[in-house]
């Protein structure tokens, strides 16, 4: 029999288990979120998002208004109580490897595993190496009381950063990897409201559903990549990467989103998981198959590079001793993630390369400073660029697209500026007296 309204534990309370816990209270489930780190609990209890993501500190302030979603670091209560568990914790690249670090998966699984005694589904949603819920469903059984009462599924999952909450709310589809009708019963009626959206369903074995993860981000990584690779040829002749984006992206089997020229992918997902599907398809012996992922992750560092190489080049040949203003240090715009962040990295190269380089950015600064202690800081983008010999636009915030040039202009020391994310109109600033340059397109 399956429980038609389950009660639902998130363990893992971090960018995915938050937003996860957060909207199946939001659709009417009782919700018990769990970690081990205390601080975060305590945060997310009292209401307050540990991290910046758009809508999400109202939709938790809704969902604890409605009672139905409470927080705690205690695995027994929540074993005791949930009959759905979704686990949500991290798989960060390991040191020294391109492998998937599975540490907090696995304890995740069998610290809540060895203490459930009822019938109850355990769900994974985190991105892992495939073969790894197979291995998790004997490591299961092999610690749980309740045995074969016990029972585990995959769901991945697809939310992007900045749009959490609309992705989880209305995704483009859900994936259930399971192991019998059961589980899928009982995942479908985790998941009734989105289903009865219309919400495509694709229902598969548990090494599917683990692929598609990984399958989906290298495809976006790859065709990102794939546009990069041609800016490279673009500034070997002396074409125009955006004109052929715009070009390419009206042929709908080809697709205008992320096909976006730039300085390319960063985060906590994208490049680490095309690294570790690389590196499991090696173990697997399919290694040659993604061969091609090697290629994506190094057309994606060269652009960090070739932007570095366009701030040199329009100082003169060299960057010491010069002011660069680093526009945005997160990852992407509306979002406070500088895991792997193209625009520090750039900011790091130019430092390097003896630069007095400024950083600012509207939500990142606090993680900035804290994981690049070296660079300098500015507390607006006014300051930013004052005095500035260049000035590099790095994350296309909103904020730094409505930048006015005249505006710039009397605050900068030069007029010269990098737009590597393709957000400023290149030919207002060079009206403007700029010395403008971009990837991918003609000085
Ligand atoms: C990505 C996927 O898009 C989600 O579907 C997935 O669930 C998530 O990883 C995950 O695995 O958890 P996210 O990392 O939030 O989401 O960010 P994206 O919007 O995918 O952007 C990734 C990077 O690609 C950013 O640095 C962005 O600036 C860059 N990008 C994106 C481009 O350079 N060009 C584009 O056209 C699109």
């Amino acid at each position: 029999p399956i429980v038609e309204n389950p009660r639902m534990t998130v363990i893992g309370t971090g960018y995915l288990g938050a937003t996860h816990a957060i909207c199946m209270a939001l659709l009417g489930f009782d919700v018990l979120g769990v970690d081990v780190d205390s601080s975060k609990i305590a945060a997310l209890q009292s209401g307050r998002v540990p991290f910046y993501e758009p809508g999400l500190s109202d939709a938790l302030s809704e969902a604890l208004a409605s009672g139905r979603l409470r927080f705690s670091t205690d695995f027994a209560e929540a074993a005791e109580w949930g009959d759905v568990h979704f686990l949500c914790v991290g798989t960060p690249q390991s040191k020294g490897s391109d492998a998937a670090d599975l540490t907090y998966v696995d304890l995740a699984f069998t610290e809540l595993a060895s203490r459930i005694t009822r019938r109850a589904l355990l769900v994974g949603k985190s991105t892992v190496p495939i073969g790894t819920a197979a291995r998790l469903t004997s490591l299961v059984q092999a610690v749980s009381p309740a045995g074969t009462e016990l029972e585990l599924a995959w769901n991945p999952e697809f939310l992007r950063e900045g749009y959490a909450v609309k992705d989880t709310l209305h995704p483009d589809r859900l994936v259930f990897g399971v192991q019998s009708v059961w589980a899928e019963r009982q995942l479908a009626a985790a998941f009734r409201p989105i289903l009865e959206e219309g919400t495509p369903l694709v229902v598969a074995d548990l090494a599917t559903a683990e692929l598609v993860k990984v399958a989906a981000n290298s495809f976006l990584a790859t065709k990102i990549s794939y546009i990069n690779a041609m800016a490279e040829v673009c500034e070997a002749t002396g074409a125009d990467v955006n004109l052929l984006a715009t070009a390419l992206g009206h042929d709908s089997r080809i697709g205008s989103r992320f096909l976006k020229p730039g300085l390319g992918f960063g985060g906590g997902c994208l490049p680490k998981d095309i690294r570790a599907f690389a590196h499991r398809a090696d173990e697997l012996g399919v290694g040659q198959a993604v061969a091609f992922l090697r290629e994506v992750d190094s057309i994606n560092q060269r652009r960090r590079v070739r932007t570095v190489n366009l701030v040199e080049e329009l100082a003169g040949g060299s960057v010491r001793g010069l002011r660069v203003a680093a526009l945005g240090a997160a990852f992407k715009p509306n979002s406070d993630d500088i895991r792997d962040a193209p625009a520090l990295d750039v900011a790091r190269m130019l430092h390097e390369a003896g630069a007095i380089v400024t950083v600012y950015d509207p939500e990142a600064m606090e993680n900035a400073k804290r994981s690049y202690p070296e660079l300098n800081y500015a507390d607006s983008l006014a300051q930013a660029v004052e005095e500035a010999d260049v000035v590099a636009l790095l994350t296309e915030w909103q904020e730094f697209r409505d930048a006015d040039p005249d505006d710039l202009a009397e605050l900068v020391a030069h007029r010269r500026i990098v737009d590597g994310r393709h957000a400023l109109d290149a030919a207002d600033f060079r009206a403007k007296g700029w010395e403008f340059r971009a990837l991918g397109r003609p000085a």
